[in-house]
């Protein structure tokens, strides 16, 4: 790849989804857009740009990100934050549940689910009616092909291993009827979760506001600039003295024009009066 062809990659990719490509990953961004061409047929970089940056190569421009992203995630993932749920967020949440309250979570840059699902065990082994409840975990991503096994719930041995062995043979004993060696989540678990497309640097279709975000990990992708729109729009979509779980290298920065309170590492509250 020229270094006019990853200008232009890289470009597209910051516009559409907000992800920054320095110079230096010029290599992976070509490694990972090889299959991209063998499966469009285009047989040079220079065709590939030209058709992505054309209102032909809409969906292919999807798919561009989709190879571009990166989508690592596992189970119980900072574990503290889970830790943190259990002690100060969920007996608090569980019992506003069963009050008849609405309880809405949002795992924002979900990747394949592993977050969305860590969160639905957590809640679960507090309030197992959680499913027959007003309960709902949102998880999104800008990415269809995460999506797609995120719905599906469906993991192999290695990737559940860091799953705690209870929780385990409690949530994921039960062999997939159509991948051999995999497992697939609890009904509980699933029907707790729904997953959706949505990219973080458009509109948020979603309504009312939530109890708990989880956005880790997905930020560090974009710049400053691009994080720092985001902050207050996370605060907007939280309901009073609800919570926002970032990635351990991520920060909310005092500058960031919101009510967020630092309440634990990579943990933050807004506040109970909300000044927005
Ligand atoms: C490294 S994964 C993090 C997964 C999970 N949150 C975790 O911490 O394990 C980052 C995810 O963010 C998604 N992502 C990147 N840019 C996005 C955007 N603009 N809107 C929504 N999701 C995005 C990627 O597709 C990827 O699945």
């Amino acid at each position: 790849m020229t270094p006019d062809q990853f200008a232009i990659i890289s470009s597209l990719a910051h516009k559409e989804a907000g992800l920054v490509f320095p110079v230096s990953k010029s290599a992976l961004v070509s490694s990972r857009l090889v299959k991209r061409l063998r499966e469009t047929s285009i047989v040079n970089f220079d065709d590939y740009c030209q058709f992505v940056s054309s209102s032909d190569g809409k969906n292919e421009l999807r798919l561009m990100i989709s190879a571009l992203t990166t989508n690592i995630s596992s189970f119980f993932r900072e574990n503290h934050h889970f830790e943190f749920l259990k002690t100060d967020v969920f007996p608090d949440l569980a019992r506003r549940a069963k009050a008849g309250n609405r309880i809405r979570i949002w795992s924002a840059g979900c990747s394949v689910g592993m977050e969305a699902y860590s969160i639905g065990m957590t809640l679960l082994e507090i309030l197992p009616q959680a499913s027959s409840l007003d309960v709902k975990i949102l998880a999104s991503d800008i990415d269809p092909k995460v999506l797609i096994v995120g719905k599906n719930g469906t993991y192999d041995e290695r990737q559940l291993s860091a799953i705690p062995q209870e929780l385990r043979k409690k949530y994921f004993d039960n062999p997939s009827s159509t991948e051999l060696g995999k497992f697939q989540a609890h009904p509980d678990l699933l029907s707790l979760t729904t997953f959706r497309e949505l990219n973080l640097l458009e509109k948020w279709p979603i309504s009312g506001n939530f109890d708990i975000i989880f956005c880790r990990n997905t930020v560090i992708y974009f710049d400053d600039k691009t994080q720092n729109k985001l902050w207050p729009r996370f605060q907007n979509a939280l309901a009073p003295e609800g919570w926002l779980f970032v990635g351990h290298s991520e920060r909310v920065p005092e500058t960031s024009n919101t009510d967020f309170e630092n309440r634990g590492m990579t943990i933050y509250r807004r506040s109970p009066r909300p000044t927005t």
